[in-house]
């Protein structure tokens, strides 16, 4: 156990709350919005671990930055894919601890680790050769909870599919929320990610270990980039309709439902990209900035509570 971790509580050894943000649609808002709520919950003295499953590498790089990102990306070790090929690396020994800094190493955001990724992690969908019996994401579970005691959150940054990177995540996950813009397409994709969900649950079923809780489960969607004076009260009744249909079906959480937080479209989110910095270390007082950040936080209270709920 590290060493910031001496003396833990009872309560911190309970296990983390391993969470998957995922929807088929791309650019949507997922990196965005759980790099955002990472944040938050570290701030709050929360200990979080943010793992990127995306091959883009969009929220390892907006954490180390590039200079420090490119060091793993051009030497191809310490980042995820290394636990696969060559295998030597382990998880615990390639998390980024506190991992946004500031340019002379101080630590801006203790408690938010990173489980960092770079490019090379595309060829766990192809190149590589699983161990007869052996998927990746049984390796990555296995590995991981080595770490989770660590933690009482860990995060998990899902491409938009449900192959082997994202595999690894939703394996190890119980719950699952789905950002969302409110168009078309983002809701027609809610309905083919529970049904690949639902196929890789029983896939994987027999490769579950005892302690595990239940396989991955829609528990709620994220409304995301919602931009003022446009009205959405149509596609989130459609939306609403469809979930209504799933939770009848048992396909999704019982209490699955439309996050009442919704996060507003605003610009501070992309400059917090530049920045390297998530949303609420932008620390310019500006109205935008306060806004979208209180929607991070009503999100994160939404994600606590209902939490509570499914104890
Ligand atoms: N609330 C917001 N306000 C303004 N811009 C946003 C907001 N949320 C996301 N964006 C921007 O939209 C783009 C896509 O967001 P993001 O990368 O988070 O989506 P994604 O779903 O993770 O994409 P991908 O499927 O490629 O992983 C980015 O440029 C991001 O900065
Ligand atoms: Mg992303």
């Amino acid at each position: 156990m590290c060493e910031r971790d001496k003396g833990v509580t009872e309560k911190t050894l309970l296990m983390a709350r391993r969470i998957s943000f995922i929807n088929y649609k791309g650019g949507v808002g997922k990196t965005s919005c759980i790099v955002n709520v990472a944040a938050v919950l570290a701030a709050r003295g929360k200990r979080v671990l943010l793992v990127d499953l995306d091959a883009q590498s969009n929220s390892s790089i907006w954490l180390m930055r590039l200079e420090r990102w490119n060091r793993l990306h051009s030497t191809g070790k310490g980042s995820l894919y290394s636990i696969f090929d060559p295998g030597t690396d382990r998880i615990r020994d390639i998390v980024q601890h506190d991992v946004v800094h500031d340019k002379a190493g101080k630590p801006l955001l203790p408690g938010l680790d990173l489980l960092p990724t770079t490019f090379n992690l595309i060829d766990v969908e192809h190149e590589y050769k699983e161990p007869p019996g052996r998927p990746p994401y049984v390796t990555f579970q296995e590995q991981l909870a080595e770490i989770e005691p660590d933690y009482d959150f860990i995060l998990f940054d899902c491409p938009p599919n449900v192959m082997r990177a994202s595999q690894c995540g939703l394996f190890c996950t119980n719950e699952v929320y789905v950002p969302s813009n409110p168009d078309a397409l983002s809701l027609i994709g809610l309905t083919l990610l529970v049904n690949k969900l639902l196929q890789f649950n029983d896939r994987s079923a027999s490769f579950r270990a005892r302690g595990m809780g239940n396989p991955a489960r829609i528990e709620g969607v994220i409304f995301n980039g919602i931009k003022a004076n446009v009205d959405i009260q149509v596609p989130k009744m459609r939306l609403q309709f469809t979930l209504n249909q799933l939770r009848n079906q048992k396909k999704v959480g019982a209490n699955a439902r439309i996050f009442p937080a919704e996060v507003r479209d605003a610009v501070i989110v992309r400059r917090a990209v530049t920045l390297g910095l998530p949303v609420n270390l932008v620390g310019q007082a500006q109205e935008e900035s306060d806004g979208v950040l209180n929607d991070y936080k009503a999100v994160v209270g939404q994600l606590v509570r209902h939490g509570e709920e499914l104890q």
